[in-house]
């Protein structure tokens, strides 16, 4: 059987590549997807997405309850100050489905409004600062938890 893995991006991330590469690396968006899908192996598709709106991303995040799809989350700024993703991110975990929270980048290591995430309290677990073996962990990790 194959599982997806729905893997969502906050806003900014579509800039990938020419966004700080000093702090988010050369690579975009394109590169990760090709990373994930060939650590993926035969059992699980990634299906990769990215949006600057919280809307659309707290809507993702209810189609992920409703399939019940496993999510590796980088909510990006939304990280910071979103309560709207905050909810909509308990609705996947209340129901038993995992969401790994990750950053390419260790926020705690940066300025102090970064060292808050609203989303840890209700992810399953949080992967920060290891660039897109962040992501790789995270897709490691699903192997455990769901
Ligand atoms: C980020 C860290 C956030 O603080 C920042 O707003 C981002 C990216 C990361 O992946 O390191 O956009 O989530």
């Amino acid at each position: 059987m194959t599982t997806t893995v729905l893997v969502l991006n906050g806003p900014n991330l579509g800039r990938l590549g020419s966004r700080e590469p000093d702090v988010y690396g050369a690579q975009d968006l394109d590169a990760l997807r090709a990373v994930l899908e060939a650590d993926a192996g035969d059992d699980l598709r990634i299906d990769l997405r990215q949006t600057d709106d919280e809307s659309e991303l707290v809507s993702w995040l209810h189609g992920a309850v409703d399939s019940r799809t496993p999510v590796i989350l980088n909510p990006a700024a939304f990280t910071h100050y979103s309560y709207a993703l905050r909810d909509a991110a308990a609705l996947v975990t209340k129901a038993g489905i995992p969401l790994i929270e990750v950053h390419i980048s260790n926020p705690h290591a940066r300025e102090t409004f970064r060292h808050t995430s609203v989303i840890s309290g209700i992810a399953t677990g949080v992967i920060a600062g290891f660039g897109f073996g962040s992501y790789r962990l995270a897709l490691q990790s699903l192997r455990y938890t769901s």
